[in-house]
């Protein structure tokens, strides 16, 4: 007998919309409530950690009031956990939160993910804004909508999309982080000239990226930003061209994860792009004096390009365990020059191992 497959029935999502304002600029912070109005919600929950409450929570609070509920979760990589996720949920359960209510993110990444992923999925998602306070939550963490924590070792491995209401980057957050942090944040700027913005990695070698002014940082975070808005805009759940911005993260992943956070994330991206770069040169792919160009734009933000202290066999371990590879496959995002990349490569065993041979002291 002739069988037919089931017609499938379609619904669409109203209202769904993908249009999500970034605020990049000095002081943007204090005003807050003219660039994005609380009225409308029930209840409003701030998340930051001990770090940002250290040296803003006496200015948050002044801005955002008393009838805010204040949550201040342990800072570090190491904290991203399913404990934090259940204090969140906690916090909103008991104080009664309901799907009217908004959480704002007031801090680095690992508060920015995490919040947001507490966030999209109490009640099946409550309204989230970030607030990133640090370089790499502004440059990358706090844009595109990614959430989640890291799980049983690996990296970001239960999370959600969704996506914030608004991102506000406000740059005098940076005035106290620490110099280690702001040279983390300059990695993923790094790495988004390297994927798709040739001349913004010439202006970068050009700099003194530890020493800029204001206005030279604000100029750069926000064409950083605009190339990161401009991929995600394109494609928000990572089927194609978003896999770019993992460029050097299949490496620095697991290098983060095998080091157990003793590197910072920058860092560990750093290095990746490096090991990454160099199966690029080794290929035929990049000319020596590239490889050499990105080597140097990393030292120069005082990024490290080598790692003593981990065993090739625990890196290629953890690659097997990236979120792009399918089947036993590790796919890579390999660059074809300064500016330009193509995913979902897939790379030969000897390759990869004479890029790990290169990181590796
Ligand atoms: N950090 C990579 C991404 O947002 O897709």
């Amino acid at each position: 007998m002739k069988t037919t497959s089931p017609e499938p029935i379609f619904y669409s999502v109203p209202g769904v919309t993908l249009t999500i304002p970034v605020y990049t600029g000095n002081n943007l912070f204090n005003n807050i409530k003219s660039i994005f109005s609380f009225d409308t919600f029930s209840s409003v929950l701030v998340i930051t950690d001990e770090n940002v409450n250290k040296h803003w929570g006496k200015q948050i609070r002044e801005v955002l009031g008393n009838t805010t509920t204040y949550l201040v979760i342990k800072a570090g990589e190491k904290n991203k956990n399913l404990a934090a996720v259940e204090k969140i949920w906690t916090t909103l359960s008991q104080n009664r939160f309901d799907r009217r209510s908004l959480v704002i993110n007031i801090g680095g990444g690992m508060v920015c993910d995490i919040g947001a992923f507490a966030a999209s999925t109490f009640m099946r998602g409550i309204p989230f804004a970030h607030v990133p306070t640090t370089l790499l939550a502004q440059a990358d963490a706090a844009i595109g909508g990614k959430t989640g924590f890291n799980f049983n070792g690996l990296k970001n491995t239960i999370g959600t999309f969704a996506s914030p209401l608004t991102i506000i980057s406000d740059t005098a957050f940076l005035t106290t982080l620490p110099q280690r942090e702001y040279n983390s944040g300059f990695a993923e700027i790094i790495k988004h000239a390297i994927i798709a913005d040739a001349q913004l990695f010439a202006d970068l070698g050009k700099k003194k990226l530890t020493n800029l002014k204001d206005k030279e940082l604000d100029k750069i975070l926000s064409q950083s930003t605009q190339i990161k808005c401009d991929i995600v805009k394109k494609d928000p759940y990572e089927k194609s061209d978003r896999k770019k911005l993992n460029f050097g993260h299949t490496v620095g992943h697991a290098v983060e994860m095998a080091c157990k956070n003793k590197l910072l994330h920058g860092e560990a991206i750093a290095i990746g792009m490096i090991a990454e770069a160099r199966m690029s040169f080794i290929s035929g792919n990049i000319s020596a004096k590239k490889f050499g160009e990105i080597e140097n734009l990393i030292s120069k933000a005082f990024l490290p390009n080598k790692i003593s202290t981990i065993h090739k066999k625990l890196i290629f371990e953890k690659m097997h365990f990236d979120k792009k590879n399918v089947g036993h496959q590790i796919k890579w995002v390999f660059l074809e020059d300064i500016g330009k990349v193509k995913v979902d490569v897939v790379l030969p065993n000897e390759i990869i191992n004479e890029g790990l041979n290169y990181i590796l002291k």
